[in-house]
Order: structure tokens, then C-alpha cells, then sequence
């Protein structure tokens, strides 16, 4: 049953300008259509007002308000999500995070980054790396992408396979509940057996349990050296197959991509610059990056790495040695989700599979591409074994769009749950994926997590109708 929500009033509007400033409060059309939208396919919903809060009473008054008059809050980033986590599907607030950008300290005695959740991913790695240190988790979108949406759904990227994801650096949050009340989910320590971990289950909870207005990062010291290569490859599963053994040698890459034909086409053929030629025989890529302190150990890998890759059919290995030319094939690989959408309507999933299933995973993709008659482009990050799966509509029928298309999708997820898997690595469920997570849970779990859900927000007021109804 779809929740019924109270309609803004003027009333209300005039809460929240007292509370916020009239300002920060937010009815202009063109503003609403900017926030009806993440980057979740060619959905759009408007909110009924965006507020723009700036600290954490002002969240607070906020939610009790909403909660008591029963108004749906929808909490959003910067709105580069890929599930669409962000869209208010039941009007009301959209709670923008815009106005809250600031770094509030680095602590370089403990290694830490105390920040609000509007900052920028990139500009926050920036500002520590200033200080040496480093904060790894680098999401395609780190140049517009908020490190509050990251939290939300526990994003990752292209280094987790040597550094991990999200999770793994929040140490402790500040979080508004749905009624009002404030709370500190751990302690800025790095480690901590007390109690139950309510960081980690605010961690990729996508707004549906608190508001986050307060994070501490673990960071790590920043590795003063890293090599990058591209691999072009004439047969994909060899592609695949590669990534195992690069990591079975025991070398641990930074990041370990990999991009089919297709991905890599229409990155090339969106971007202005074409940092190399795609031989027409090439069928996959792989981007492997080392970092470290010590070039010669960089080196040594890279030489262990040719020896390994001797026994595949490769085309010649592009090295990219300046920070410009890093920086242009890293931007090539960024840019593949956005050029998919400016090609076509398409449908990102976001499919885990243990690494070693990876091939398999691929060859079941294109299976059901053919039995389905759907095109897919397929990248991302090899090393975790999280595929991107990017199918075109292109000239497909929208009757079979809406109907054939869910069908295949969910055998692909039966597919995924078999071989140990999950449908969201790090993009979280959101709007569009929750039709499918009966897939990967039984019906107590799933009960588990609404009981969850309940205890947080009995009412229901937090990012309704996202992950499950
Ligand atoms: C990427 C995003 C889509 O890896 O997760 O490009
Ligand atoms: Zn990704």
C-alpha cells in the first residue's frame, strides 16, 4: 500500500522559512524540475519545495516538524545517483545539502577528516592530500559527486579493490533522526566493539533511517607514486580471465578495470579528446594501476604483469606516464556512464559477483542478450567483480521495454545470487532496483530490514519509498 503523505502547505512553508530563512526555501519551477531528477535514467519527479538547511538544529527542526505533520523528506546530494535514491516519488521536501560544503578539520595527529556532507568527493581528497594524506574512495563522479551521497550508498570505485569502499573508512556520524532527535553513531577510534554498529548500518541506508549532518573519515597516508597502463585485448573472456591472474600472482593493483568494446567506443565517441585508436579487431580493455612509495617496486610489478599477461592475445600496451595523459584515459573511463545516456535510454545494473565468476558473469550477460534481444554495454570494476551493465534501448519497442526487460533483468539477477552475488555493489537499490530484491533476500530477512526501517522512522517520513515500499 503506497503511503499517503500531508500536502505542503502555507502553513508549513512559513515554518520552514522561519526556521531556515525565506531564502533557503526553495518553490521556483525551475528549481523543483532541477531536484526531480538524479542521474537515474530519464525519471522525474518533482518535490513540492527544496530546503536548503545549513547546520544540523536546523535539520533537526526540520524532521520533527515533517514527522509530526507527516511530510515526506527526501534527503539529496549532489544527485549524481545511479538508483534513484535522490527523486522525491512522493513530493513533499527534498532536503539539498548544498549550503552544508564545509571541511571542518583535518586532524593529522589522528589521521582523520571531520566534514560536513555537501563537500565535494574530489575537493575533499584534495584538501587532505594537501596535508599528505589520503582518502582513497573515488567514485566515477568524484569531481560533482557529495561525500554525504557516498555515505548513503556506500560508494566505491575504481581503487576499492585495493582500498576498500565507504565503509571502511566512516569511523562515526552525526545523525538526525526522524523525530528530531540528534545522535553519534560510534566514536572517532579505529576500532570499537561496543555495542551494535550503528555506523555501519547508517552506512548505504540511502536516507531511509536518519539524516546525516556530520562524518568522520579514517584517511591513510598518501602513496607518493603510481604507474597506469591500458591493455587492449582481442578477446573479452581472455580480459576477464586476466583479472584473476594479475591477482592471483599476488600483485594488489589500485584499480583494475575493465571496459568491453562497446563501453569503450562510446566513451571515445562522446569525448573531445581521443587519448588513443581502437583497433577494430580489439574486443575489451583493462586499465591496471599501481601505487606505492618506491618506483622500483612500481616497476617490478609492471614487469611482472607483462609476464603475466604473455599467455593472452593482447594489442600493444599504452602507458600513460605524464599526470595529463593519467588524467585524460582515467576521464575516458569516467565517462562512460555519461555517454551511454547521451547515446540512448538505457538501464544501469549494478551486478557483484565473487571476482572469479567474472567471466562467467559476462557470458551469462550476453546469453540473456541474445535470448532477450537487448544490446549491453558492460564495464567496471574487475577486481571486486562489480560489473557495470549498461543495456540500450536504442530501436527496442517500449512494449517490450516495460515488459520483456524487467524479465531478463531478473534472470540475470537469479543468475548473480547464484554464483554468490548481489544486484548492487555500489549504487545502491534505491527506486529502481527494489522490484528485485526478493531476489537476494527470503522474506524474514527482508522483514528484518523493515522492522529496522520501523524502529528509525515509524512514520515512515524518510526517503519514503526507497529500497522497499
Ligand atoms: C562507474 C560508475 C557508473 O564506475 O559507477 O563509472
Ligand atoms: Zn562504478
Amino acid at each position: 500500500m503506497i503511503q499517503q503523505f500531508k500536502k505542503i502547505s502555507k502553513e508549513d512553508l512559513d515554518y520552514f522559512s522561519l526556521k531556515l530563512g525565506s531564502a533557503h526555501v526553495q518553490l521556483d519551477e525551475e528549481i523543483l524540475k532541477e531536484y526531480a531528477s538524479d542521474e537515474t535514467e530519464d525519471i522525474s519527479i518533482s518535490p513540492e519545495v527544496v530546503l536548503f538547511p545549513q547546520n544540523t538544529k536546523q535539520i533537526s527542526d526540520i524532521l520533527a516538524y515533517c514527522n509530526e505533520n507527516k511530510i515526506a523528506v527526501t534527503p539529496r546530494g549532489a544527485g549524481t545517483g545511479l538508483s534513484g535514491g535522490a527523486i522525491p516519488i512522493l513530493g513533499g521536501v527534498s532536503l539539498s545539502f548544498k549550503k552544508m560544503n564545509q571541511i571542518l578539520e583535518i586532524d593529522t595527529n589522528n589521521f582523520q577528516v571531520r566534514t560536513q556532507p555537501g563537500v565535494i568527493t574530489e575537493v575533499l581528497q584534495n584538501e587532505v592530500s594537501k596535508k599528505g594524506l589520503f582518502y582513497p574512495v573515488d567514485p566515477a563522479s568524484k569531481g560533482s559527486c557529495f561525500i554525504g551521497g557516498n555515505i548513503a550508498e556506500n560508494s566505491g570505485g575504481p581503487r576499492a579493490v585495493k582500498y576498500g569502499v565507504v565503509k571502511d573508512y566512516v569511523l562515526n556520524l552525526k545523525v538526525v533522526l526522524a523525530d528530531g532527535s540528534v545522535i553519534e553513531t560510534g566514536a572517532n577510534v579505529l576500532k570499537n566493539s561496543t555495542g551494535y554498529n550503528l555506523t555501519q548500518l547508517m552506512v548505504g541506508s540511502e536516507g531511509t533511517l536518519g539524516i546525516v549532518t556530520e562524518i568522520i573519515l579514517k584517511l591513510i597516508p598518501l602513496p607518493k607514486y603510481d604507474k597506469l597502463m591500458l591493455v587492449p585485448f582481442y578477446q573479452t573472456k581472455q580480459a576477464a580471465e586476466a583479472v584473476n591472474t594479475i591477482l592471483k600472482s599476488g600483485l594488489q593493483p589500485s584499480a583494475l578495470e575493465f571496459m568491453d568494446r562497446d563501453a569503450i567506443e562510446l566513451a571515445l565517441k562522446y569525448s573531445e579528446e581521443k587519448p588513443f585508436e581502437l583497433d577494430k579487431e580489439l574486443q575489451a580493455h583493462l586499465i591496471i594501476e599501481l601505487d606505492g612509495n618506491k618506483e622500483d617496486d612500481l616497476m617490478e610489478g609492471i614487469e611482472k604483469i607483462f609476464q603475466l599477461l604473455e599467455k593472452y592475445q593482447t594489442g600493444e600496451i599504452l602507458f600513460a606516464e605524464t599526470a595529463a595523459e593519467k588524467d585524460k584515459l582515467w576521464k575516458i573511463r569516467r565517462s562512460i556512464g555519461e555517454a551511454t545516456k547521451r547515446h540512448s535510454i538505457y538501464k544501469e545494473e549494478d551486478t557483484v559477483v565473487p571476482r572469479y565468476k567474472l567471466p562467467d558473469l559476462l557470458n551469462e550477460v550476453k546469453r540473456i542478450g541474445t535470448v532477450y534481444g537487448f544490446k549491453s554495454v558492460c564495464y567496471g570494476h574487475a577486481g571486486d567483480g562489480n560489473l557495470h551493465i549498461n543495456i540500450l534501448k536504442e530501436n527496442m519497442s517500449d512494449h517490450r521495454w516495460k515488459n520483456e526487460l524487467p524479465v531478463a533483468i531478473r534472470e540475470l539477477f537469479q543468475f548473480v545470487k547464484k554464483c554468490g552475488g548481489t544486484i548492487s555493489g555500489e549504487h545502491g537499490i534505491g527506486l529502481v532496483q527494489k522490484e528485485y530484491l526478493e531476489i537476494v533476500f527470503s522474506e524474514k530477512e527482508m522483514d528484518l530490514m523493515r522492522q529496522i526501517k520501523k524502529v528509525f522512522d515509524p512514520n515512515g517520513i524518510l526517503n519514503p519509498g526507497k529500497i522497499f515500499d
